[in-house]
């Protein structure tokens, strides 16, 4: 029997020394001491000795049995060490490569000026016109005629409208003073909102001029509204969108929707009115029209104007924000340039 463990023994140790990795040591442990084992299967013979010969041989076994788990756990360890190491270097993390770029999108400088814009005329009072009362496709009915605007009228020439081809009387509408008509259709006075938006005009695209742009337009009716209150509401506007008190302009014109109807100009950002290129020469930039609302106007929704008066108004967006950040041309804003898109 003695014998018989000295063989095991034997083989258990060159197996050991054949040993490669920690799976084989684990196998060798399996083979040779698990309790299915070979050392386990002889221990039982124990039994069937003499007692002195349980004692010697009993002692042996211990003795190999414990050799051999020393010898095991030590493989073990080196096993363990080396494949610890290679797993090591294999995810090692290479903090000196570059990390990842994310880019970062931003609000298109044509958004955040409609948001500047918008969020004044909130705080002076004014709330937004729902989108679907102020549609891009529109009719000739609410573009010009509920603005009273004569059917000759040139701005309707095909040359300055688009017409929607095959569809008699629809347009791309040229201004955002149609929403106007549809509010004033659908709420009774007081009345006092804007409608941001975009409008199409089959222009010549050059530094000025795109054949889209967009336009806030604003309307106040209710009673007793009169020249003093766009004034106020105005000037207090361009106050908060240009900073500092900025010398105004209120200049008569005309617009068949208004009666009387001003343009307001601002004194020039560049030259502080003493007259340059931008504004030629006149110390002035024009940036909205404007005016009372024009009785056959109101009447045409059904609002008597010997009650109610209102004024309106309308402005360009792209211009506004090109004086305000002397951007010389139009088409920056659309060709997606990131070299620009990213300055704001
Ligand atoms: N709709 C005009 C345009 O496109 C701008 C305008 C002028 C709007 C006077 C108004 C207004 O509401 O009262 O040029």
């Amino acid at each position: 029997m003695k014998e018989q463990l000295e063989n095991i023994y034997n083989s258990a140790k060159s197996d050991i020394e054949k040993a490669q990795s920690i799976s084989d040591i684990d196998e060798i442990r399996l083979k040779y001491l698990s309790r299915k084992g070979e050392f386990n299967s002889i221990k039982k013979g124990l039994k069937d000795l003499s007692d002195e010969d349980k004692r010697t041989v009993g002692a042996l076994a211990n003795k190999i049995t414990q050799d051999l788990e020393e010898m095991l756990r030590e493989k073990h360890d080196i096993f363990y060490q080396k494949e610890l190491n290679e797993k090591l270097q294999k995810d090692r993390i290479d903090i000196t490569l570059d990390g990842k770029y994310f880019h970062q999108g931003r609000i298109h400088p044509l958004t955040e000026t409609t948001n500047e814009i918008v969020s004044i005329f909130q705080n002076l009072g004014f709330s937004v016109v729902a989108p679907e009362l102020s549609p891009e496709v529109e009719t000739e009915y609410y573009n010009f005629d509920m603005l009273n605007v004569p059917k000759e009228h040139p701005a309707r020439d095909v040359q300055d409208t688009f017409y929607v081809k095959d569809m008699p009387g629809v347009v791309l509408r040229s201004q955002t003073s149609g929403a106007q008509i549809h509010v004033m259709e659908n709420q009774k006075p007081p009345i006092k909102v804007i409608s941001p938006g975009r409008v199409y005009r089959n222009e010549n695209i050059n530094a000025r001029k795109n054949n889209f742009f967009h336009q806030i337009e604003g309307l106040y009716v209710d009673k007793d509204i009169t020249f003093g209150d766009l004034k106020g509401v105005l000037n207090e506007f361009i106050r908060l969108y240009f900073g500092s008190a900025r010398p105004t302009r209120f200049r008569s014109s005309f617009f068949p929707f208004t009666e009387p109807s001003a343009e307001v100009d601002v004194q020039c950002i560049m030259c502080q009115g003493k007259g340059c290129r931008i504004c030629s020469g006149t110390g002035w930039l024009e940036i909205l029209g404007s005016g009372m609302v024009h009785e056959n106007v109101l009447r045409g929704v059904g609002i008597d104007p010997d009650v109610y008066s209102g004024f309106a108004f309308g402005m360009g967006v792209e211009r506004l924000a090109m004086l305000k950040y002397a951007i010389d041309d139009i088409r920056l804003f659309f060709n997606n340039d990131k070299r620009f898109l990213e300055q704001f």
